[in-house]
């Protein structure tokens, strides 16, 4: 038995904040219809910040909150598919950037928007090989700059933002947690370097059935190797946040209390990697999650890949 324990968290939006009005100069939209459609209201996005400053903000304030030095740090890994370059990853900057020892194990992952669990998963499993006895593990997003600001359809859902969590294995804990791909080139595609400019491609309609999908079977699938019945059983679920209504309509499917499914994404927008580990934040910072609560979370994006956890806080 075993299981990743959270010791801290920390979180950093660019300065920048971009209204639903803002974009309605550049294209042809309304804040009704954005909120309306996806609950959300404004995002951040970078001018002079790069992912790499994002992360390694967030980063240093998970590791003051948890009383980790560098020397604690054995596992570095940064979830994201808008790294600064394809190399260095944004993980070996950051082990620069923090002073981390030359034994971290330090690498990027892409998993899309649920990249931040496929970390946790991922660290939790190297640290039962590494001397030191903490991992950091962060999501840091810049989408803004791989998004076409022209296209409607996309460029009102994104954010930018990073967030981390000094990650710990603990013996005494257990956790249960899901993990899904389904190969799909067409859903949710994001050009590679090559003769086109980089965009975001995405079947909207497709992507919502897709994650109202596997959002209801993640949880069910957690609740159910947990031995619980109801989804009320939970202290607090923090799912990707791409869009209120795939929330809002899981929750009702499942017959959650008012108020269980966490939701910040009128203030940021999707920040795929990073929207789990920002709201982990907030909640800690506002007092909401606290030790010994019951906290699912699930990710869900490009790949079509998914993930959810289940963990004692
Ligand atoms: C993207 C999403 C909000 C679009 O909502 P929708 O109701 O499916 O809207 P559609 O794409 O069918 O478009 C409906 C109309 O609104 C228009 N429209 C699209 N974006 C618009 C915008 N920002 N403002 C105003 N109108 C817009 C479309 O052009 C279309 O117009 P038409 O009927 O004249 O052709 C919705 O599909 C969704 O939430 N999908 C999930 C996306 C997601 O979360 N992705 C990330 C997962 S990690």
């Amino acid at each position: 038995m075993s299981a990743p324990h959270i010791l801290a968290t920390g979180r950093c939006l660019p300065e920048r904040v971009v209204t639903n009005e803002e974009l309605n100069q550049r294209v042809d939209t309304s804040d009704e219809w954005v909120f309306s459609r996806t609950g959300i209201h404004q995002r951040h996005f970078c001018e002079e910040e790069t992912g790499l400053d994002l992360a390694v903000s967030a980063a240093r304030q998970a590791m003051d909150r948890a009383g980790a030095t560098a020397a604690d740090i054995g596992v570095c890994l940064v979830a994201t598919f808008t790294p600064d370059h394809a190399s260095p990853s944004t993980a070996c900057l950051l082990q620069r950037e923090l002073g981390l020892e030359e034994d971290t194990v330090c690498f990027d992952l892409n998993a899309a928007c649920a990249g931040f669990l496929y970390g946790l998963k991922t660290a939790h499993a190297l640290l039962s090989d590494t001397p030191r006895p903490c991992a950091l593990v962060v999501g840091a997003e810049v989408i803004s700059r791989v998004m076409d600001h022209t296209d409607r359809g996309t460029c009102v859902l994104f954010g930018d933002g990073a967030g981390a969590a000094v990650v710990r294995r603990d013996a005494s804990r257990r956790w249960h947690a899901v993990f899904g791909t389904r190969g799909d080139p067409d859903s949710i595609r994001v050009q590679g370097p090559g003769p086109l400019p980089s965009a975001i491609h995405m079947d909207g309609r497709a992507v919502f059935r897709f994650a109202v999908e596997v959002v209801e079977q993640s949880i069910r699938q957690l609740l159910e190797r947990e031995g619980l019945v109801s989804i009320n059983d939970l202290d607090l679920v923090v799912c990707h946040q791409a869009n209120a209504r795939i929330i809002d309509f899981v929750a009702k499917r499942l017959g959650a209390r008012e108020g269980l499914f966490f939701k910040n994404m009128d203030r940021y927008g999707n920040t795929s990697a990073a929207s789990i580990p920002i709201a982990l934040d907030e909640l800690v910072q506002a007092g909401a999650l606290r030790p010994g609560m019951r906290v699912l979370m699930v990710g869900f994006g490009g790949g079509l890949t998914w993930a959810g956890a289940l963990l004692e806080w």
